[in-house]
């Protein structure tokens, strides 16, 4: 039998590459005979693709669904695998920014989807408030259930909408940590991110992707990263990096990065 790369969403077994109808048979097989919690088997016949990072995806065995509850550290997450993102790889990072915040932090998440990130930071801090935005209509109706699964709606604020329009209206100078989980528009999203920062401090979560040749990360790179981002030099002095961590490699040499940017307000 083809070892074919896959990943486990909830019920859900996703075949990552094609390949001939029965080898993806045999292999779906297979797998829903050695793990009997696997309910559906599909073929990803696309990148994800987008502004809101869907794939395509196609049936191959078992119940005929693409949505599903996927279950990490203790909350649940509903999610139609077609229509939103969703990815168990990023659990460890969702775990990592858990561990940082504290008490009475005011968390803005530009990026939320179904709301995983949100909902992380939300279920381990009692005095947080999390407010998340979601441009994706289906995405964002899945954060809306997913913030009552998870009983957050005290912690947990949704916003329909674009980030870059929402966030200049409503939230500058006002918030002591910013997600940015969105590697393709993150660099954008940075300037107007540091506006938000409650007189200028606090820490923002940059995600992004950049062409590495080993999996130790120089700082230089990033510096270089965040001077090339426009209007950088209105907050060049005042950060410091605290994480540089590879999250995945997307491709050869082309990395998905985490990174920690604490910022302090100038004399
Ligand atoms: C890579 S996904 C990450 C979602 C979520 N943080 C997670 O880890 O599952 C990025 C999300 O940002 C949404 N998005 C893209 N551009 C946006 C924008 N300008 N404003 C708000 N949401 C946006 C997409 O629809 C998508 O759901």
């Amino acid at each position: 039998m083809k070892d074919l790369a896959f990943e486990i969403i909830g019920d859900i077994l996703i075949i990552r590459n094609d390949s001939d109808e029965n080898s993806l048979k045999s292999f779906a097989e297979e797998k829903i005979q050695k793990h009997s919690f696997i309910k559906t088997v599909l073929l990803q016949t696309t990148k994800i693709h987008g502004q809101e990072r869907k794939r395509n995806l196609r049936y191959v065995m078992g119940k005929n669904k693409s949505e599903t509850i996927h279950k990490e550290h203790g909350n649940s997450f509903l999610v139609d695998l077609s229509e939103v993102f969703f990815s168990p790889r990023l659990s460890y990072e969702r775990q990592r920014i858990t561990n940082l915040i504290e008490e009475n932090e005011i968390i803005l998440n530009f990026f939320s989807g179904v709301g995983p990130f949100s909902i992380a930071l939300a279920s381990k801090c009692n005095s947080c408030v999390v407010h998340s935005i979601e441009i994706n209509k289906i995405a964002y109706d899945y954060l809306l259930k997913n913030i009552k699964l998870n009983k957050c709606q005290e912690k947990v604020i949704p916003y329909f909408g674009d980030a870059f329009e929402i966030v200049p209206k409503m939230f500058i100078n006002s918030v002591n940590r910013v997600l940015l989980p969105l590697p393709l528009d993150s660099d954008n999203a940075l300037p107007i991110a540091y506006q938000t920062l409650k007189d200028g401090r606090g820490v923002i979560h940059w995600q992004i992707t950049e062409r590495i040749s080993s999996k130790e990360i120089r700082e230089e790179i990033i510096i270089d990263r965040i001077n090339s981002v426009p209007h950088s030099h209105n907050f060049s002095m005042s950060y410091t990096i605290t994480e540089m961590r590879l999250i995945r490699w997307l491709g050869p040499k082309i990395a998905h990065i985490a990174v920690d940017l604490s910022f302090k307000a100038l004399e």
